[in-house]
């Protein structure tokens, strides 16, 4: 199938998203097949973890949580705010716990966090949290470096945190990262993706999300991922897609993921982004970029492109750097004046 017909900014010529935000993060999903124009999806915000957990210059907890409130302010409803993995491994996340207490709740926002071991599951019961992801990879040598420990390793360690997660009702995502590319060990076939993405399912996780880690991915990989994906039984409602710009495929492999009927695109807002662990490895594709795009499409999303655009001159700011992605720099379209809107 095709997705919706439209010019890009027609839907929004203000940068207004789509629809307004609401709790449909959370509940939105797509069914298989393909996602229509005036359909759905979900965008997964990962700029204040992905985003920030790379960066040589570390910001305060209090800048962190002022990044947030403008994503929640910008629409969007699900939002990885943070990690509880060792302080030593990614000090630019230290302050998990601080941050995390001190979010803005009740506006129907779900604020999963990355954990990686029963540790980090206990520091962040103890932080007020009620989503976690855990991540692992399609290969050995990749989550070796990224967490000391193989695959199977992995799987095991995530058992009781699932369950323990589980137990309290909380949300649970699960990673495969290196789906299409390993930074040690090259091409990765997609078989194997598939394979821990079943493991992870079996263990319990809502969601599993397959990460393009080093942006290597092209549009005929996501296809195929996709179909061997559906072919393993797993639906792709329980599937998200997170995508690494490195070398500029990432929005045409939300197209094909799209057209394939995933209905979760994770995204950071100025398009930062990028794991210590994997030498290469550039910014996430952009919350503005993405946004503009469905909009365009004509796909609903609930977030809105001004106010991505305010979270995202913020961020960059108080990182020290300009902003880099596409819409940022060019701005929204006004299709009524053909001119580019802030
Ligand atoms: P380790 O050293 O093997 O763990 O690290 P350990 O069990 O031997 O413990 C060593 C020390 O770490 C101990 O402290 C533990 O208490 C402490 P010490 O006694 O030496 O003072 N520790 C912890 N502290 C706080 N929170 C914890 C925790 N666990 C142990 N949860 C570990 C193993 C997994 C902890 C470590 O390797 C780690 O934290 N790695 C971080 C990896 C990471 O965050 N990577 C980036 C995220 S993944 C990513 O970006 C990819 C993704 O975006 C998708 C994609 O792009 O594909 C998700
Ligand atoms: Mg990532």
């Amino acid at each position: 199938m095709t997705i919706g017909a439209g010019t890009p900014g027609s839907s929004s010529p203000t940068g207004a998203g789509s629809t307004t935000g609401g709790a449909g993060g959370a509940e939105a999903g797509s069914t298989t097949g393909g996602v229509l124009g005036g359909e759905r999806v979900r965008i997964y915000e990962v700029g204040p973890r992905d985003g920030l957990q790379n960066e040589a210059r570390p910001i305060a907890t209090e800048d962190k949580r002022r990044f947030i409130e403008l994503l929640v302010d910008a629409g969007l409803r699900e939002i990885e705010a943070t990690s509880f993995v060792s302080p030593r491994a990614v000090p630019q996340l230290a302050d998990a716990g601080d941050l995390l207490r001190s979010l803005p709740r009740g506006r129907g926002v779900r604020f999963p966090v990355l954990v990686p071991n029963v540790h980090g599951l206990e520091r962040a019961e103890a932080s007020g949290a009620d989503a976690i992801a855990v991540f692992t990879a399609a290969t050995d040598e990749f989550t070796r470096h990224n967490i000391g420990m193989t695959v199977d390793q992995s799987l095991d360690a995530f058992a009781p945190v699932l369950e323990r997660a589980a137990s309290l009702g909380w949300w649970r995502r699960g990673y495969v990262s290196t789906a299409f590319g390993c930074p040690y060990t090259g091409a990765v076939a997609p078989e194997r993706a598939v394979g821990v993405a079943l493991r992870l399912l079996g263990l319990g996780v809502d969601e599993v999300c397959f990460g393009d880690t080093i942006g290597v991915a092209v549009p005929s990989q996501v296809r195929d991922l996709l179909a061997r994906t559906l072919d393993a039984g797993v639906p792709l409602d329980r599937v998200a897609l997170h995508f690494h710009d490195t070398r500029g495929t990432a929005l045409a492999n939300v197209v094909a993921g799209l057209e394939a009927g995933v209905g979760c695109f994770d995204a950071s807002t100025g398009g930062t982004g990028g794991c210590p662990y994997a030498p290469g490895a550039a910014g996430n594709l952009a919350t503005e970029d993405l946004v503009y795009l469905l909009d365009g499409l004509g796909v609903q999303h609930g977030a809105d492109l001004a106010g991505v655009l305010a979270a995202a001159r913020f961020v960059t700011e108080r990182l020290g750097r300009p902003l880099s992605s596409k819409v940022g720099q060019a701005g929204g379209w006004d299709p009524e004046t053909g001119r580019a809107v802030a």
